[in-house]
């Protein structure tokens, strides 16, 4: 069997890692934009070849796939299922594990999500409101405080997925309410509309949603459009340094096990979660007409108004949580690719370890992910041996390796280690001794994230569920789960649902 990849990061290096652990022996073919050390090699040991061409060119894609006479293509990233790879493969008769276009749009929009939750009523949604540019964004918030007390605690994005930048909060209602901050705003405002300026994909650009408050998790799963199976919770970082602080960033590192679910995060919370990503799927595939077949996944958090709750979808596997899902993954991965193609999915036992917690700790250079340009371009040094030797593994990740046998740092998030212990704490410990192994050639500065699977920062997540759970339980106990009444002067109690439906249906309907 020919199997080919698409995407250059470290979780295609995972996947090509699980297909070159399989029983089928396949041999692995790539697509990718940067040339991934880790994917070329294991290309090169499955008879197969690692080619470097654009991951969201469908020419490109499809005349690799028939020239080197593929039977199954899997799509690593998001942005090849918003440029329709999944489509122009499967027009050729190719089998794809891969949201197509219409499909993937649970990511692309986050606007479109949330008009998708509100108007199937599906539970763990937010209240939302979206417009063209951020203009109209500020000029709304500002007009419509204080009869909405919702938008007094909000959060500002960008409407399309666009790799974690421009994400920012605007916490402070001062901000909309005095002139004195209004030139930090503006200059917010400007940002935000310049990072959405490079997509015409979608109509609405900014997205303005209630601040949600818990403990974040995502669910990753596999799903044949009939059946959706759940994967172990794995727990990513977000934020650049140590106890979530520090810009927004692709993910620094995450962690999940020894079950299925973490630490902080109950068994019935999983499943409530499960029930609510395969609503998503079941409403797109009605909306839409089409089958989902792939992977899917919730980035959800626990709140008091909902309990679980999405704060965005995944048509893919998340990066760096795929690493820890397949460490943990017992099944052979094509058994599960083969039996989403012949929609058999139910018929399938997924298996994971429940022995080993994994921790995974990504790795950057300096400058990622605010100056980029800075951190692109320095020459690396890995001691893959020390590596091993410490029990852990490498995955590379936006690394470039040359003719010469030299990598270079691509600018993004350069490699992941990860560590497997039977709790998360000696897992990051284990990564930590290695971290030396790990440097830039030229002296140019690498961080990560040394709390990622610490018992302090457990701790703190711990407390964070502790105190949204008792929250949204007594909600549930009284009926009220989901009721987001508010209290607004000379007007009395209001409930700003019906405001979803106007955003959903269009005023006249509502
Ligand atoms: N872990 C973040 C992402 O995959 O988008």
């Amino acid at each position: 069997m020919r199997i080919m990849g698409i995407g250059g990061g470290a979780r295609e290096h995972a996947i090509a890692w699980k297909l070159g652990l399989s029983d089928h022996k396949p041999e692995i073919f790539w697509i990718a934009e940067n040339r991934n050390p880790g994917i070329h090699k294991i290309c090169r040991d499955n008879q197969g070849e690692l080619r470097t061409g654009r991951t969201t060119d469908a020419k490109t894609i499809v005349r690799s796939a028939r020239g080197w006479g593929i039977d199954m293509v899997v799509v690593g990233p998001e942005e090849p299922g918003f440029h329709g790879i999944p489509d122009a493969l499967e027009k050729e008769g190719i089998h794809c594990i891969g949201a197509t276009q219409e499909l993937s749009v649970i990511e692309r929009s986050k606007a479109d999500l949330r008009r998708l939750q509100w108007e199937n009523n599906l539970p763990g949604k937010l209240l939302f409101r979206t417009f063209k540019n951020a203009r109209e964004a500020s000029d709304y918030i500002r007009k419509n405080i204080e009869s909405q007390p919702w938008l007094q605690n909000i959060v500002i994005k960008p409407a399309r997925q666009s790799g974690g930048k421009g994400v920012k909060l605007i916490e402070d209602r001062q901000v909309y309410l005095h002139d004195e901050k209004e030139r930090f705003k503006e200059a917010y405002f400007d940002s935000l509309q310049a990072s959405m300026a490079a997509y015409s994909d979608i109509e609405d650009k900014i997205l303005v949603e209630e601040k949600a408050w818990g403990p974040e998790y995502s669910l990753q799963c596999f799903t044949d459009g009939k059946t959706v199976l759940g994967t172990p919770l794995v727990q990513d970082n977000k934020s650049a340094h140590e106890f979530d602080s520090g810009p927004e960033t692709g993910g620094m590192g995450s962690i999940s096990g020894p079950d299925m679910t973490l630490p902080f995060i109950t068994r019935e919370e999983y499943d409530k979660s499960l029930k609510i990503v395969e609503g998503i799927v079941e409403s797109i595939q009605k909306k839409t007409g089409k089958s989902y077949h792939g992977m899917v996944g919730g980035q959800m958090m626990l709140t008091e108004n909902e309990g679980p709750t999405v704060i965005e979808m995944y048509s893919r596997l998340g990066d760096p949580e795929a690493l820890n899902m397949l460490a943990m993954l017992k099944t052979d991965i094509i058994d599960i690719f083969q039996a989403i193609v012949e929609r058999q999915l139910s018929k399938l036992k997924l298996e994971f370890t429940s022995e080993d917690a994994v921790v995974v700790k990504v790795v950057a250079p300096n400058g990622y992910p605010e100056k980029r340009d800075k951190a692109k371009g320095h020459p690396v040094q890995v001691l893959e041996t020390n590596i091993k030797r410490n029990g852990c593994y490498l995955f590379w990740g936006n690394a470039d390796l040359h003719e010469d046998g030299q990598v270079i740092t691509g600018g993004s998030r350069l490699l992941a280690l990860m560590g497997t212990d039977h709790t998360l704490p000696p897992a990051s410990a284990r990564i930590e001794k290695t971290m030396s192994s790990v440097q830039l050639a030229d002296g140019w500065g690498l961080y990560h994230r040394s709390d990622i699977g610490s018992q302090q920062l457990l701790a703190k997540r711990q407390d964070v569920a502790e105190r949204v759970r008792p929250l949204y339980t007594y909600r549930e106990e009284h009926g009220i789960l989901g009721s987001r009444m508010g209290w607004v002067p000379r007007v009395g109690r209001i409930d700003p649902s019906h405001l979803m439906l106007q955003e959903t249906h269009g005023p006249e309907k509502a």
